[in-house]
């Protein structure tokens, strides 16, 4: 596996398009090819017209592709542990079925689908793997292990050594269940695990996260938000495509969405920056069939190399202090541009003066401004630093 890239948005916005146009280039090229989509809804074998299974099924030559059923793949590893956290809530008098839905934390099954990326990182079955993510916010959170497992191991393990130990003692008294030695031993393996799918999912050469959006406010926002946070965990995002843009036909019924993309466009140009974009027009129909999914690949990717690191830099770089947390990102603009900032709630509002008007650049603020106020903002080369401090 020398290559990971996912593709996350907004729904509808074109991920699973796109994950099977890059997957088809990417064959095209040579190299030995696994799309992973874990979306319940089989997407996978309607862009292709085809059955894809949830084991790796032939699409066509070097390109495979998978239909992950995260609830499977949990049950098939992980039934254990799910029996005994459904065993714990159940001790406190929650009916059994029950039990296991709240077991079954929301996005849990996202980790257990990603979990097979750890798997296969041990073979040299495929060259590029490529997942097609569900409709982002919810599942790009579960990308945010490298941070989380740090935590979430001590957590687990204190659990397994306080329960292995004391538990049997404490069992009566609590009337919670001890997890047999089978599940102590399943979590610290599932520990390992996820260890290594963070240290994955961290290196910038092999794993990279793709915006997509459309050239309207809702998505190219979702992506926006996105970005700063995979900033914030630590992962790479390398590009992001623009999809389904109208193409400038002369019908004056689409005149007006045509101007008004045009701006969105622009805005997701400045605000994406310096991430590169690639840019898709809206086809004359569904993106469905192998053929079409390869059309839309060649306007998309071009002479390309869809499989290419496109960039590597953080575009958030974030410093917290005792009292004060800065940001620093870089902006298409210089000292000479007069600029303004406004803070409304999670947003910040820069807002340059420019001989062509003005530009507005909206950056998502991350949940740890909340409760501190904006309190210093300057350039330094094409690099703005925000200062909030708490109140
Ligand atoms: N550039 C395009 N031109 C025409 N149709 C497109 C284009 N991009 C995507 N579509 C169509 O839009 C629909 C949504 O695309 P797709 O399923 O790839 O989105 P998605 O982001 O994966 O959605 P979901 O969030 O539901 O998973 C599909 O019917 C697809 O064929
Ligand atoms: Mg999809």
């Amino acid at each position: 596996m020398k290559r990971v890239i996912f593709y996350t948005g907004k729904g509808g916005t074109g991920k699973t398009v796109t994950s099977c146009a890059t997957a088809l280039a990417c064959s095209k090229l040579g190299y030995r090819v696994l799309l992973m989509s874990t979306d319940p809804a089989h997407t996978l074998s309607d862009a292709f017209n085809m059955h894809i299974g949830n084991e790796s099924t032939l699409v066509k030559e070097n390109l495979y592709a998978m239909q992950i059923d995260p609830v499977v793949e949990m049950g098939k590893q992980y039934q254990q542990l799910l029996a005994y956290f459904a065993s714990l809530f159940s001790s406190r008098g929650i009916d059994e079925t029950i039990a296991y839905e709240i077991a079954m934390l929301p996005g849990m099954t996202q980790i257990f689908s990603m979990l097979r990326l750890e798997e296969l990182s041990y073979s040299n079955d495929y060259d590029v793997v490529i997942l097609d993510m569900m409709a982002s916010g919810e599942a790009l959170r579960y990308l945010y292990l490298p941070k989380l497992v740090g935590s979430l191991s001590r957590r687990l393990f204190s659990f397994a050594g306080l329960f292995s130990g004391m538990a049997r003692i404490i069992e009566p008294i609590a009337k919670m269940p001890a997890p047999s030695s089978d599940v102590i031993k399943t979590e610290i393996e599932l520990i390992g695990k996820l260890e290594r799918l963070a240290d994955i999912l961290k290196d910038r050469g092999l794993t990279s996260i793709r915006l997509v959006a459309n050239p309207d406010l809702f998505s190219i926002e979702n992506a926006k938000r996105s970005l700063m946070a995979a900033n914030l965990f630590g992962l790479n995002v390398d590009l992001a495509v623009i999809n389904k843009i109208i193409p400038k036909v002369d019908e004056p019924y689409f005149a007006g969405w045509i101007r008004q993309q045009e701006e969105y466009v622009r805005d997701a140009e400045m605000n994406f920056y310096p991430i590169p974009i690639r840019k898709a027009r809206l086809f004359e129909s569904e993106l469905r069939g192998i053929d079409m999914l390869e059309r839309y690949a060649r306007e998309l990717f071009g002479d390309y190399d869809p499989a290419d690191v496109f960039f590597k830099e953080d575009i958030f770089t974030f410093e917290y202090k005792d009292d004060s947390f800065s940001m620093r990102f870089r902006v298409p603009f210089t000292e000479k541009d007069d600029f303004e900032l406004e803070r409304l709630g999670d947003q910040l509002t820069i807002r340059v003066r420019s001989t062509t008007g003005n530009i507005v650049n909206i950056v998502p603020l991350p949940s740890a401004t909340v409760g501190m106020r904006l309190s210093k903002a300057r350039l330094q080369g094409s690099e703005l630093i925000v200062t909030f401090e708490r109140e």
